[in-house]
């Protein structure tokens, strides 16, 4: 039976209230609403002595297992950080290294980002891309990012921005219904339903499923990653 698109929003803001949780929770509903989906927003924050607590996911809390695997889950992930140095932040990236290697392979990606002003605003395409590139998801094309000033007490208060997150939306509502036709829904995790599977160590002594294809045929994420994906889904869309 076709069940309806979950998207996942997760903002790895260390604080709370958080601009980047406003953004992210924003544009996963939009996209859930667009899709005749649910969504759901994880903030790292609370996670944040957790997510430090141990080197590999086999030690992290039940609290952390339960949000990457909320995250592998997904049908579309919403991800957003702010800029802390010009780049995402340190929290953001300890979520993603427990994410399964294979885990988001075609995973359709939105990227947004918060920053004191625009001038990191390239974060999104220059860190935050090739990061998703690595785990070979569908990055969408058009990105959000939003200056301290598109928000008041800690809520959207720029039409411009709200114009941002619908032109995101509408544009790329064509290659998320390709990807994530419900009729195809049952197709649409890779892992279980498509791929030969191999079992490797995953680095902390256990045992993984993985995907044997990608192992073989994406000798590199540049190879595989989401250009590839994109054009692909862009074929099937058209
Ligand atoms: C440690 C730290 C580093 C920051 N570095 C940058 C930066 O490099 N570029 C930028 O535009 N803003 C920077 N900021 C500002 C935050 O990105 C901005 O306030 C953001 O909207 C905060 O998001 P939040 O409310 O979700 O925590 C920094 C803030 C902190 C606390």
């Amino acid at each position: 039976m076709a069940r309806t698109p979950h998207v996942v929003g997760v903002s790895g803001s260390p604080t709370a209230p958080s601009r980047t949780t406003v953004l992210v929770d924003e544009v996963a509903r939009s996209f859930a609403e667009a899709t005749g989906g649910t969504s759901t927003t994880i903030e790292l924050a609370p996670l944040l002595a957790e997510l430090g607590a141990a080197p590999f996911r086999s030690g992290l809390s039940p609290r952390v297992q339960q949000a990457l695997e909320t995250v592998e889950a997904a049908d579309v992930i919403v991800v957003g950080s702010p800029a802390y140095r010009a780049t995402y932040t340190g929290l953001f990236k300890l979520f993603f290294d427990h994410i399964g290697q294979y885990a988001l392979v075609d995973k359709p990606i939105v990227l947004t980002a918060t920053g004191g002003s625009d001038r990191h605003a390239l974060l999104v395409e220059h860190q935050m891309r090739p990061l998703f590139g690595f785990f070979q998801s569908l990055t969408l094309p058009l990105g959000i990012y939003a200056s301290e000033s598109d928000f008041r007490d800690y809520a959207i208060s720029s039409d411009d921005l709200r114009e941002r997150i619908n032109t995101t939306v509408s544009r790329t509502l064509p290659l998320l219904r390709s990807h994530i036709d419900p009729e195809s829904l049952g197709g649409f995790n890779w892992l279980s339903q498509h791929l030969d599977r191999e079992v490797f160590s995953d680095g902390d002594g256990g045992l993984e499923q993985e995907d044997q294809r990608s192992a073989r045929e994406c000798a590199s994420a540049v190879a595989c990653g989401s250009g590839v994906a994109s054009a692909d889904a862009l074929a099937r869309a058209a």
